[in-house]
Formats: C-alpha cells, sequence, structure tokens
C-alpha cells in the first residue's frame, strides 16, 4: 500500500504529522502489511536519492523537470519525488523566510497528488499499490486526480490531522493543475468559491478517518469544522476516528539517549537528575515541593498558551516552575520570553526546534501543560504519559481520549493518569494548575498517577490494528 504525506520522522519535521508517517508503517510492516511512503524530496532527503534507484521520469511537472526514486532508510520504503524546482528549498517545508507560505505551494502539493495518482494507477517499477492511504491538504488532490483519470483505482482512504490546515487556493489554480471544472462544485473541491485541497480530499475519497475519535466527532460541529462541518456531515456514515499512537522505541525512557538519567517505573528517582539538567538549561530554581511544568510546543493559537501566559502569576506564586520549548507565532515568542524575564528563576524559555531537548524535558519535567483549543490528537500528552510526565491538557479533541483526570471517582479507583479542564478558559486553567501542585504535595498519589501513566498503551499496535481492519473493508469491496 502507499501513504502520501508531506513530512516524515526523522527525516523532516514540523510537528505530529511526521510522527505518525514515520512510525505507522513500521507497525503495519511488523503486522504484515508492506507500505511504501512518498514524500517530496526535500533537501534533508536528497542525499537519499543518490543510493537510491529512479523509476520515473517528467520532463515538466509544474514548471520544471522532475523525477521519482525509490530508496530505503530509517526502516521504511521510500518514494521520493526529486523536483528542484519545488522542493530544493531552505528552512521551513510550507514556508519562506518571512514566515509566509510559498507562493507556489498549490504547484508544489499539487505535483506531489499528481505523481501521487499516477503511481496509484499506473504503479512504479513493477509495483501496484492495492491501497492509498493520503494524509492532510498536501496530498488531498490524489482522490481527485483519480476520479478524473476515469480508469478503475485503488480504493482512497484520507486522514485529517488537523482540519484547521485546508490548503485553500484561487480557483483559477484548477486550470493551472489540470483539475477538471466538473470537479469544482461546493459538494467537490470548491470552498466558498476557492479551490480547497482538503476539501477535493474530504468530496472525492472513499473513507475519511482522522486522529481520535472525539475529533470525529466535534469535526460535525460549526464550532471545530472550519467550513467543512457540511461535507463531512454528509460523509459521516464513511468517517471514523483512530487514536494516534507513538513509537515506542523512539520513546522510550529506559534507553532514551538524550537523558542524562534513563530510568523505568521502578526506578523513578532517576528522573530527579534529568530535572536538575533541565533545571540548569533552563536557569530555573529548585524547589522539591511543586511540580516543573513544560510546554513543548507550536506556538499558535490553537494551543492555547495565550491562556498560560495569562496564569502565569498564578503558577509562580504557588512555588512551581515552567519550562517552554516551542517556535512559531512571533508574539508567541517574544512573550514567553518576556515572562521568562519577569519570572527569572521560575519560568524559561527556549525559542526554537529541539528534538533532543524535547526528549530531555519529557524525562525531566513533572508535568506537561496542553492547554489546547482544539487538538486533534496530540502527541506530547502520549509522551508524556511514556515518561511518567503527567499531562495537564484540556479536555478537547484526543486529549479527552487519552489522560483519565484525576477526578475523586478516578482517584479512588486508582487508575487517574492526569489532568484535565474545561471549558478552555484561563481560569479553568489555573484551577487546574492549582489542583495538579495540590495532588504533587501528595508523593505517594504522585508516584502512583506516574505509574498509572506510564502504564498506559500508547503504541500504536492497537491502532495499526483499526487501520488493518478498515483497509480490509475497502480492498475486500468496501462492505461494512
Ligand atoms: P501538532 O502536530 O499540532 O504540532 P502534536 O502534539 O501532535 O501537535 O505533535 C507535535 C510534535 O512536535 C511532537 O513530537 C512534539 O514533541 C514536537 N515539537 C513541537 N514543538 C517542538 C519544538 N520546539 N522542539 C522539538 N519538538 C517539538
Ligand atoms: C496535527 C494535530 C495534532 C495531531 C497530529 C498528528 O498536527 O494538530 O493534534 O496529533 O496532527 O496526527
Amino acid at each position: 500500500m502507499l501513504f502520501i504525506a508531506s513530512e516524515c520522522a526523522p527525516f523532516v519535521k514540523t510537528g505530529g504529522l511526521a510522527d505518525v508517517i514515520g512510525a505507522v508503517p513500521k507497525t503495519l510492516a511488523r503486522l504484515g502489511v508492506a507500505v511504501k511512503v512518498m514524500l517530496p524530496a526535500y533537501p534533508a532527503l536528497t542525499k537519499l536519492i543518490d543510493s537510491g534507484k529512479s523509476v520515473a521520469q517528467y520532463d515538466d511537472l509544474h514548471g520544471g523537470p522532475a523525477r521519482l526514486d525509490m530508496a530505503r532508510a530509517e526502516g521504511l520504503d521510500l518514494l521520493l519525488l526529486d523536483a528542484p524546482h519545488l522542493f530544493d528549498r531552505p528552512g521551513n517545508i510550507y514556508l519562506d523566510a518571512d514566515g509566509r507560505d510559498w507562493p507556489d505551494n498549490h504547484r508544489r502539493f499539487g505535483a506531489l497528488a499528481r505523481v501521487g495518482a499516477e503511481v496509484t494507477l499506473t504503479g512504479a517499477d513493477g509495483w501496484q499499490p492495492d491501497l492509498v492511504h493520503i494524509h492532510d491538504w498536501q496530498a488531498g488532490l490524489v482522490p481527485a486526480y483519480l476520479r478524473q483519470s476515469g480508469m478503475a483505482a485503488p480504493p482512497c482512504i484520507l486522514t485529517i490531522h488537523n482540519v484547521a490546515f485546508q490548503g485553500l487556493f484561487p480557483a483559477a489554480s484548477c486550470t493551472e493543475l489540470g483539475i477538471d471544472k466538473a470537479l469544482f462544485t461546493p459538494e467537490g473541491a470548491e470552498y466558498f468559491g476557492r479551490l480547497g485541497f482538503l476539501k477535493a480530499g474530504i468530496a472525492f475519497c472513499d473513507k475519511v478517518t482522522t486522529v481520535s475519535p472525539t475529533y470525529a466527532r466535534e469535526l460535525l460541529l460549526p464550532e471545530f469544522g472550519l467550513g467543512l462541518e457540511g461535507i463531512l456531515q454528509a460523509r459521516r456514515a464513511d468517517l471514523s476516528g483512530i487514536l494516534n499512537g507513538i513509537d515506542l522505541e523512539v520513546w522510550n525512557p529506559e534507553t532514551d539517549p538524550a537523558l542524562v538519567a534513563p530510568y523505568t517505573a521502578r526506578t523513578l528517582k532517576r528522573k530527579h537528575e534529568n530535572r536538575a539538567e533541565l533545571e540548569r538549561r533552563f536557569a530555573l530554581n529548585a524547589n522539591p515541593d511543586a511540580p516543573l511544568f513544560c510546554v513543548i510546543s507550536r506556538l499558535t493559537a490553537q494551543k492555547g498558551l495565550d491562556l498560560l501566559l495569562e496564569v502565569l502569576p498564578g503558577l509562580v506564586g504557588r512555588g512551581a516552575r515552567l519550562a517552554v520549548l516551542g517556535s512559531g507565532d512571533k508574539g508567541f515568542e517574544a512573550a514567553f520570553v518576556a515572562a521568562a524575564r519577569r519570572f527569572p528563576g521560575s519560568v524559561g524559555a527556549i525559542i526554537g526546534y529541539d528534538e533532543p531537548l524535547s526528549h530531555l524535558m519529557q524525562g525531566g519535567s513533572d508535568a506537561i501543560l496542553i492547554p489546547s483549543r482544539f487538538e486533534p490528537c496530540g502527541l506530547t500528552q502520549l509522551y508524556g504519559l511514556r515518561y511518567g510526565t503527567l499531562p495537564v491538557v484540556a479536555h478537547t479533541g484526543g486529549l479527552a481520549d487519552t489522560v483519565i483526570d484525576a477526578n475523586d471517582a478516578a482517584m479512588v479507583a486508582g487508575c487517574a493518569t492526569g489532568v484535565q479542564f474545561a471549558p478552555v478558559t484561563a481560569a479553568a486553567l489555573d484551577h487546574a494548575i492549582g489542583r495538579t501542585c495540590e495532588i504533587f504535595r501528595q508523593p505517594s498519589v504522585w508516584t502512583k498517577m506516574m505509574r498509572n501513566a506510564m502504564g498506559q498503551p500508547v503504541g500504536w499496535e492497537s491502532s495499526a490494528r483499526s487501520y488493518l481492519d478498515l483497509y480490509d473493508t475497502m480492498t475486500s469491496g468496501g462492505q461494512e
């Protein structure tokens, strides 16, 4: 089968999509399903091309020559679309140096979809997929190209990782990308007068999934669907939520090379050594009586970090500390740097993207804060669970599905793994931070919650089986 996506860990990553694309094919392989992953050959991937094999050539793919290469790396079989005029650019894969979308993103990802559809229909190097699984708007045009080919095509499944990213372009892009006018309708690829890549994906694929059951329900509501709730309601029978997992080898506190002191649920005291290192890196005071919270996040409105900025005086007043690692919105970046200056020793901020540091933070913090306004799944709370770093999360999307709130019933049953709050307001977040600090002052209760958290089944095994079940219904004639 063929995966088509715009990012894949460990090669190229801007968020959780990359982690998912890097991990699922490996789990599916263990379950007996061979997957090839098609990606654009960004600079981080071009070195693989030299060791790979060219399987197709294009004289003019949206403005320049291109070729498709097969390569194997990091346990993955890759199909790399090498189109230097589209993908050989420095920096962020979606944005120019000024932080604006590349002006030709429609041509860049339209090309990915076009070649993806061609491989789906006619194969590459004698191989042809029995099913194509596309991810997010960047691959959204694949089923449109399949449909307008008029050929019998293998089934296509779309996973929506975040409906806030829709890939919207002027209607005139249809001509440039060779999309039939007949597909440009409100029931099809048109989003309020514009061409919607994600909309086209939803309209023309065979099945739609998203990354948690709660987000699958939320997407049907105007508050979350962002204008796509109508078409998602129309496709309700084909929509389901399959929870993300995490790569248990990459995220393992027992073997993680980024930790100064690896640990297990039986050697939790060693976590203190990681905490001391984190305090050093973020210039934070030590305080054994209050938790060290962390944030590891894209700094965007989605993540609700303005609420956290509002409640910082309360967090600091309780003796707690906060370490923030993130990048994104310049306003948020400046606000967290200013907060670190305002609360020296209590708040530390590192602006940037740092994979090893993100591991050390999971290993050394007591709790991870995720006050998202919406969160399709979220992975950092899953890493937190695995590292015994208790998630304090908004009750939304995948956060609601993966954290067991420390309410009275869960405490009596002894199954709590974190703290949830609703509604997503500063007052509710402040209250959740207060509750977390109270629990932290009861070491036996906190330790029990850490062990509960570390015992949660957060790997891919179960969800990969759910994908497999869905693939089976599709390849055996689509009956359910
Ligand atoms: P999203 O995909 O919406 O950004 P997720 O929680 O699904 O949210 O995934 C975010 C991923 O990106 C996680 O693997 C997280 O550790 C990582 N991440 C986010 N910001 C940073 C950063 N500044 N440095 C390192 N890793 C980061
Ligand atoms: C998106 C979502 C995030 C999810 C990730 C991987 O970026 O914002 O919640 O975990 O995709 O599916």
